[in-house]
Parts: C-alpha cells; sequence; structure tokens
C-alpha cells in the first residue's frame, strides 16, 4: 500500500516538527496538518517562517523548504481527514483535571473527538495512527468507535509514539534512536505497519525501525519516559545526600557514568525536571497499575514524582534560608523560565514552582528568559491559582535583558540552562546587586570559582 496523503490532526510540538519532516523527507507525499486553533494555523502558515508558533533549532529550514509544496497548515479538519490515506492522531492527552482519576489518568477527551470525527467523515479506507502518548489499550477504544460507523469503511489502527524531546526535535526526528511502529498481527494490521515502515525508511536506517504489537508500543512509550525520568529524579536524590556529606553530584554521575551498564546520558541533577510529558505520564502509569489493582507498581513509579517535588520545593527553601530566612520584599532575578534550553515551551517548568513559592513568601522576582514572552510568565503563574492575577502581576516583573533582571537584585536563582547564561559579564552584572550577591545555580551551568572570585556567594545544586 503506498501512501499519498497524510492528515495529521494536532499542530502542537508533536504534529508540527514530525509532520514538516516527513514533508521534506518524502516530497512524494502530500501532508496536511490540522487544528482547531486558528491562531496557532495561522501561526505556522505566517510568510516569515521565523514566526511558526514553535521554536525549535532547525525547524523553520524545514518548514520554509516543504511549505506550499507537500506540506500544508489548515483549519478545515474534516476535508483533510477526508483526503488522507493515513490520519496521525497528534492532539494533547493531559492529565485529567476532573471527575474519576482527576490529577492523575490522562483525559482522553481530545483522542475520543477525533476518532469520532474521523468515523464520520470517512468514505475510503484509512490508517489511523497514534501519535500521542496513551494508556495502553486505547487503541481498543479508538477501534471499537471506528467500527461502529456501519459505512463499510476498513481501518487499521497502528501505534508510533513519538521519542523527540524539545530543543533538540529536529536532530532527533532526523536520526531517531529508533521508531516504534506497533499494530495487529493479521495480515491487514501487518500491511499497515508495512505502509508506515515505507514512509520512514525515507530516511531512517531499517535496522532502527522497530515494530511490535500495539500494546507493547503504547506501553513502551510510557515506560520510556518513566524510566527517564527516574533517573532524573534518582540522581537529584542522591544530591541531597552530596550537600550534606561533601559529595559532589557531578562528580557522583561522572564515576557512574562510566559503568557502560548504566551510562553517561540523563545524570543531571537539576532543580527539577519540567515539561508536558514526564510528569504527565508517569501518573498515567501509575493510574493505570493501580486500576489493574497494581498498588506496589504505582507506588514504586508515584516515588519519581515525589522526589522530584521535593527538588523544586527545597530549592526555594534554601533561597530563603540562604537570604537569612526572608525574602519579604527582596527582588530575585531568575535567569530563564522554559522548562529546558532552546525550547519556548514552559509547562510544567521547574522556574513556576519555585517562583510560586518565593512569591508566597512576599519576594518580588523578575524573570529574563531569552525565548519566553511575558504573557506566558503571568498565565503559568495565574494558572496555578495560588494568589489573585493582580498579586501575581505586582510580584513579577518580566525584564528584557538579564542585566536588566539582575540589577539591585539580593539573588540570582539559574532556572534554565541556557548557554548563553554562561557567557555573561559577571562581573558587571555583579557590580549592579546588592551585597552580598548571592547565585543559586538549579543547573550547575555557571563557572562556581570563577564567580567566587568575583565575589559572589555562589550555590549550585548536590555540592557544597
Ligand atoms: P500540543 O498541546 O502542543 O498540541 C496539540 C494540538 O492538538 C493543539 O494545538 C490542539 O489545539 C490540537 N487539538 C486538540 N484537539 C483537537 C481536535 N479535536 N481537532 C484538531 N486539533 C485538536 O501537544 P504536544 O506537545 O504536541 O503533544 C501531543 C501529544 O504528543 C501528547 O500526547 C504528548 O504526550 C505527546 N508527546 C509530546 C512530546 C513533546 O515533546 N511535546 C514528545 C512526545 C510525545
Ligand atoms: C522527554 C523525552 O526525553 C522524550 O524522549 C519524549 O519524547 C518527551 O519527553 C515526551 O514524551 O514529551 P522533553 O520533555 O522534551 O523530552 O525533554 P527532556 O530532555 O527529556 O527533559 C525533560 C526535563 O528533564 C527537563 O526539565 C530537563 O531539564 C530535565 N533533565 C533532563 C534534567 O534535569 N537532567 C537531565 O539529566 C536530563
Amino acid at each position: 500500500m503506498m501512501i499519498k496523503n497524510i492528515c495529521c490532526i494536532g499542530a502542537g510540538y508533536v504534529g508540527g516538527p514530525t509532520m514538516a519532516v516527513i514533508a521534506q523527507k518524502c516530497p512524494h507525499i502530500k501532508v496536511t496538518v490540522v487544528d482547531l486553533n486558528e491562531k496557532r494555523i495561522s501561526a505556522w502558515n505566517d510568510k516569515d517562517v521565523n514566526n511558526i508558533p514553535i521554536y525549535e533549532p532547525g525547524l523553520s529550514n524545514v518548514v520554509a523548504e516543504a511549505r506550499g509544496r507537500n506540506l500544508f497548515f489548515s483549519t478545515e479538519v474534516d476535508k483533510a481527514i477526508d483526503e488522507a490515506d493515513m490520519i496521525f492522531i497528534s492532539v494533547n492527552t493531559p492529565t485529567k483535571t476532573y471527575g474519576v482519576g482527576k490529577g492523575m489518568a490522562a483525559d482522553l477527551k481530545y483522542i475520543e473527538l477525533c476518532a469520532r470525527q474521523i468515523a464520520r467523515v470517512s468514505k475510503t479506507d484509512k490508517i489511523v495512527v497514534e501519535k500521542s502518548t496513551l494508556p495502553v489499550r486505547t487503541a481498543q477504544a479508538i477501534k471499537d468507535i471506528l467500527e461502529h460507523t456501519g459505512n463499510g469503511v476498513n481501518f487499521q489502527i497502528l501505534s508510533n509514539p513519538e521519542f523527540l524531546a524539545e530543543g533538540t526535535a529536529i536532530e532527533d526526528l532526523f536520526a531517531p534512536d529508533r521508531v516504534l511502529i506497533g499494530g495487529d498481527v493479521t495480515l491487514e494490521g501487518q500491511k499497515a505497519i508495512q505502509a508506515l515502515v515505507d514512509i520512514y525508511a525515507n530516511w531512517v536506517p531499517k535496522d532502527r525501525i522497530l515494530t511490535t504489537n500495539v500494546w507493547s508500543s503504547e506501553l513502551s512509550k510510557l515506560t520510556a519516559n518513566a524510566f527517564l525520568a527516574q533517573r532524573v529524579s534518582s540522581i537529584n536524590a542522591l544530591s541531597e545526600l552530596c550537600e550534606k556529606t561533601g559529595a559532589d553530584v557531578n562528580e557522583v554521575a561522572r564515576a557512574i557514568g562510566m559503568d557502560s551498564r548504566i551510562g553517561s546520558k540523563f545524570l543531571k541533577s537539576s532543580v527539577g525536571f519540567g515539561g508536558s510529558c514526564f510528569q504527565k505520564d508517569i501518573l498515567n502509569l501509575v493510574y493505570i497499575a493501580k486500576s489493574y489493582g497494581l498498588n506496589e507498581v504505582a507506588d514504586y513509579w508515584e516515588q519519581v514524582i515525589i522526589m522530584n517535588d521535593h527538588q523544586k520545593r527545597r530549592f526555594a527553601k534554601n533561597i530563603i534560608k540562604t537570604l537569612y530566612n526572608t525574602v519579604s520584599g527582596k527582588k530575585i532575578a531568575f535567569l530563564g523560565w522554559a522548562f529546558k534550553k532552546d525550547t519556548n515551551d514552559t509547562r510544567e517548568s521547574a522556574a513556576i514552582y519555585v517562583a510560586d513559592d518565593l512569591l508566597s513568601e512576599q519576594a518580588t522576582i523578575a524573570v529574563f528568559d531569552p525565548k519566553v514572552e511575558e504573557d506566558q510568565i503571568q498565565f503559568d503563574l495565574n494558572y496555578l491559582e495560588t494568589r489573585s492575577e493582580e498579586a501575581n502581576n505586582k510580584g513579577v516583573q518580566v525584564a528584557s535583558s538579564a542585566y536588566d533582571a539582575c540589577k539591585n537584585a539580593h539573588a540570582i536563582a539559574v532556572l534554565t540552562e541556557w548557554d548563553e547564561f554562561k557567557t555573561y559579564d559577571w562581573q558587571k552584572i555583579y557590580d549592579n546587586m546588592l551585597k552580598p550577591a548571592f547565585v543559586f545555580d538549579g543547573r550547575n551551568i555557571l563557572d562556581k570559582q570563577a564567580l567566587e572570585k568575583i565575589g559572589f556567594v555562589y550555590q549550585g545544586i548536590g555540592s557544597r
């Protein structure tokens, strides 16, 4: 089966970049990315590719090459579904905020709406691909909806989870460690799998394309995120012990990472992991385990989240304690707001929670992030509903440069590991601060010795 026409529902951080890369690598396939959000679609269509809604190194070049040739962004969802042979579902699957499973289970309403829309609109056979991260066995629910249309259309459902990380999405999509495709064991299922394998084979070596049954594929995505997050929580748990004992977490990470069975990646101690997925996906895994009565399994994974919450909270507590047990009326400069460098995404960023704790202690916060806009910062704080919007507005200023943010500050907190922070004129920053001038480096990126030489009181994570 040769795919000529792809539709992707959801033009977000996953749908946008993945489809842009498929379109660039497969000029013979027409790819249409649709979304209900008109503002987002018009930004994807902006004449100036630098205004596309997602900041991701290399993405604007890919979009510039394919857009208008075989890559299209549109709000006409029905039309794109109707025309497609293959439909990717890349909509959001956030944690439920209501009803049964509130605060834990994945909210599948957007997925179900897509399935119902596909069922209603389709007149020809289609392969439906789960690109969103979903609880294991979701394909069954999608299948139930699609198989009850009564219009004689045949559907195959594949699971093809996405493993890209933000900030490196294009690199990850160009050269993925692996592409995972799960499908039915039936002949029809195998043909559908092959159709998707053929698309990726345009640029991904065949030995990196892994095929499994649907359930293994769905569960592998949650498992991969759980393992990755667990590494961060594991090293962060040790960072606190390092601070007490005089061990240095960077040295410990290097020492254990050289064991090839452990590996050196993903062992950077930090103020806590953020991002839209780690927490959501682990909570989802915990909820699934609980729903099968597997309480020990659930508790085991929940600890990864408990540790992460502790890490964010203790970072804020340490700032307060070090600033002589009060930050009331003091100015704290935040360098970084995004959940990691090279992205404008702030979802679940540790910065939000640290700011919230400091605002509750009546601190004033001045934020500088090279890619995050003021509206987003206020939105993130208001979303927590800890205090009134006016109070958040009053407590947080957004600066247009790091130097402005740090001027007359009592302390600086580094929340995101942006490379440019390392290259600043730290003497100039020091000269304009109140003394003693404190730096709390939540990413261990600054040069402790150089800063101490200037006169800063420097504290990293996981060392004295
Ligand atoms: P996102 O919120 O950035 O994008 C989702 C988009 O889907 C939104 O623009 C929304 O308007 C649109 N949408 C929702 N319902 C729709 C509907 N019925 N019709 C049309 N459009 C609709 O989310 P994201 O970060 O791209 O994540 C999408 C999925 O991919 C999630 O399941 C997530 O867990 C998974 N994932 C994300 C990443 C990542 O790095 N962000 C990586 C791997 C997997
Ligand atoms: C993560 C996974 O890495 C992707 O494989 C996956 O596709 C994606 O989630 C998803 O499902 O959404 P992402 O959240 O974009 O990607 O970014 P990561 O690089 O994993 O970083 C997550 C968080 O952990 C960041 O806040 C980062 O700063 C933190 N982190 C990461 C650390 O604190 N230390 C580390 O060593 C690594």
